[in-house]
C-alpha cells in the first residue's frame, strides 16, 4: 500500500502554500470560506439589529459591501489566513468562524476610522462613510464595528471551545488592537512631523498597524485548532511577516496604485505619508531632487504638479524598484516560516491511520511519501507509538533508482510495518 502526498507547487505563494497543506487531504475551495464569513457576519448584525437603530447597522454594510450587490467588498484576507491556519491544524473550519468574524470586522473598523484621520474620499470605488454619513457617524459607527467584533469572540463558547481557550484569544485579539492603534499614532504624528523618520521607526510603524492584526488572524486560527505553541510560534511569525509584507506592497499602492484597481486614488505624497519609498528617496536624493521632496513635504496642500515632481524623482531614484524588492523579501520570509510548521492534520491523520489498520489487519506494509521531512518525523513518530509494529523514517534526497529498490526492499520484508519517506 503506497500512500503519496501531492508534489510540491515550484513557486507557491504564502496563501497557497497554506491551501496546499489544506488540500493534501481535503479540497477547500477559497470562495466557500468567504462566503461562510460573510454569512456569519451578517447573521450577527442582523441579531442586533432593531427597526431604532437600522440605519447604523445599514452603514456597516454600506462600509462592508454588502449594501448592494455591484458593490466591491474587501479581500477578507485576514478570514481567510485565519480559517486556512486553522484548517492545515484541525478539521472542520466552520468552527473557527468568529475568530475570521471578529478579524474582519476589527480590520474594517480601522479603516473605517484610517479613512477619516487620512482624509480618504473613497475606498473600495465607493465614497468613505465619514464623505456620506458625516464624520460624527463614522466615528460611532467604526466604534460599533470594533464592538461587534469582540461580541463576535463570545460566540466560541457556544461552540464548545473552552474558557481558557477564549480569554486567550481575546486577550491576543485585545492586545493586537492596541497594537494597531499605537501605530496609527505614529502614522499619524509622522505625517504632521516635517522631518522624516529613520528606516526602524516606520518598520515600527507597520509593525504595529497593519503586521499585528494579519499576524494575529493567522494566530487565532492556530490557537483555536492546537495546544502546541511551537506551532503557534511560527504561523504568528509567518503572519507577522507576510503583514510587512503586505503593509510595504500597500505603500507601493499609496503612490502608484491605480485607482480602477484599487478602489481608492493614490493619496500617500499629497498627505505626507513618509513610507518605505519616500525615505529611500530622501536618502538617496541631493541637490534640486532633495529640494522637490522637501517642498512636496512642506506644502500644506500641494498641487498635482508638486506632487507629479515628486513622483519623478522618486521613480529616478529608484524607490519604487527598491520597495518591490522590499515586499518580495518579507514575502519570501514569510514562505520559509510557514514551509517549516510542521502542521499535523488530525483528519488527515484519522484517515492515514484507518488505511494502516487496514494494511495491518492484512499482514501488510504502508509506505507514506511526503514532502515535508518534519511532518515526515512526527508521522513516523506518532505511528510507532500508536501500532505496536516497526515503523521507519527516510529524509533526504534520492534518486529515482535508490528510491525504488528501497521500497522493493521493504516490501519484500516479512510481517507489518510501515515506512516514511520525506524525500527532498
Ligand atoms: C488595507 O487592507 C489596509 C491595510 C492594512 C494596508 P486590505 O487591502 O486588506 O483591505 P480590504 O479589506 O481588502 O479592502
Ligand atoms: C492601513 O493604513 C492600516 C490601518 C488602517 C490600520 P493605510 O492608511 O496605509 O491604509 P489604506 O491605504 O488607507 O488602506
Ligand atoms: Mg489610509
Ligand atoms: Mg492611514
Amino acid at each position: 500500500m503506497i500512500l503519496e502526498a501531492p508534489p510540491k507547487p515550484e513557486t507557491p505563494d504564502s496563501l497557497s502554500l497554506l491551501v496546499e497543506r489544506l488540500d493534501m487531504f481535503e479540497a477547500t475551495d477559497l470562495a466557500d470560506l468567504c462566503e461562510a464569513t460573510d454569512a456569519a457576519i451578517l447573521s450577527l448584525l442582523a441579531e442586533w439589529e432593531e427597526p431604532l437603530t437600522a440605519p447604523m447597522y445599514a452603514q456597516v454594510r454600506y462600509h462592508m459591501g454588502y449594501a448592494d450587490p455591484t458593490a466591491r467588498p474587501g479581500k477578507r484576507m485576514r478570514p481567510l489566513l485565519g480559517l486556512l491556519a486553522y484548517s492545515a491544524l484541525a478539521p472542520d473550519w466552520e468552527r473557527a468562524l468568529p475568530g475570521a468574524v471578529a478579524v474582519e470586522l476589527g480590520h474594517n473598523f480601522s479603516l473605517m476610522h484610517d479613512d477619516i484621520e487620512d482624509g480618504d474620499r473613497e475606498r473600495r470605488g465607493r465614497p468613505t462613510l465619514w464623505v456620506r454619513d458625516g464624520v460624527a457617524q463614522a466615528i460611532n459607527t467604526g466604534d460599533a464595528l470594533f464592538t461587534v467584533s469582540r461580541v463576535a469572540l463570545h460566540k466560541l463558547t457556544a461552540l464548545g471551545f473552552s474558557d481558557a481557550r477564549v480569554i486567550r484569544l481575546m486577550k491576543l485579539y485585545d492586545e493586537t488592537c492596541l497594537r494597531l492603534c499605537e501605530g496609527q499614532f505614529i502614522d499619524i504624528a509622522a505625517s504632521a512631523k516635517s522631518e522624516m523618520q529613520s528606516v526602524e521607526h516606520y518598520f515600527e510603524m507597520i509593525g504595529r498597524k497593519t503586521a499585528a492584526l494579519i499576524s494575529g488572524s493567522v494566530e487565532s486560527g492556530a490557537i483555536l485548532a492546537t495546544d502546541d505553541e511551537e506551532t503557534i510560534e511560527r504561523f504568528r511569525t509567518f503572519g507577522w511577516a507576510l503583514g510587512l509584507a503586505f503593509q510595504i506592497n500597500d505603500d507601493l499602492l499609496g503612490i502608484w496604485g491605480d485607482e480602477a484597481a484599487t478602489g481608492k486614488a493614490p493619496s500617500d505624497l499629497a498627505r505626507h505619508k513618509k513610507t518605505l519609498p519616500v525615505l529611500y528617496a530622501v536618502e538617496h536624493a541631493a541637490g534640486e531632487d532633495l529640494a522637490t521632496i522637501t517642498r512636496l513635504y512642506a506644502t500644506e496642500s500641494p498641487d498635482e504638479g508638486l506632487v507629479a515632481a515628486g513622483l519623478d524623482v522618486l521613480e529616478r531614484l529608484g524607490a519604487r524598484s527598491y520597495t518591490r524588492e522590499q515586499a518580495a523579501l518579507w514575502r519570501e520570509r514569510a514562505i520559509s516560516e510557514i514551509r517549516a510548521v510542521s502542521a499535523l492534520n488530525p483528519h488527515a491523520i484519522t484517515r492515514l491511520e484507518e488505511i494502516i489498520e487496514q494494511v495491518y489487519a492484512s499482514g501488510e506494509r504502508a509506505l507514506v511519501f511526503t514532502h515535508f521531512a518534519e511532518w515526515g518525523q512526527k508521522l513516523a513518530a506518532h505511528l510507532s507509538s500508536r501500532f505496536e509494529v516497526p515503523v521507519g523514517c527516510y529524509h533526504g534526497g534520492l534518486s529515482r533508482g535508490a528510491r525504488d529498490a528501497l521500497v522493493t526492499e521493504f516490501q519484500a520484508l516479512d510481517g507489518p510495518g510501515a515506512l516514511v519517506l520525506s524525500l527532498k
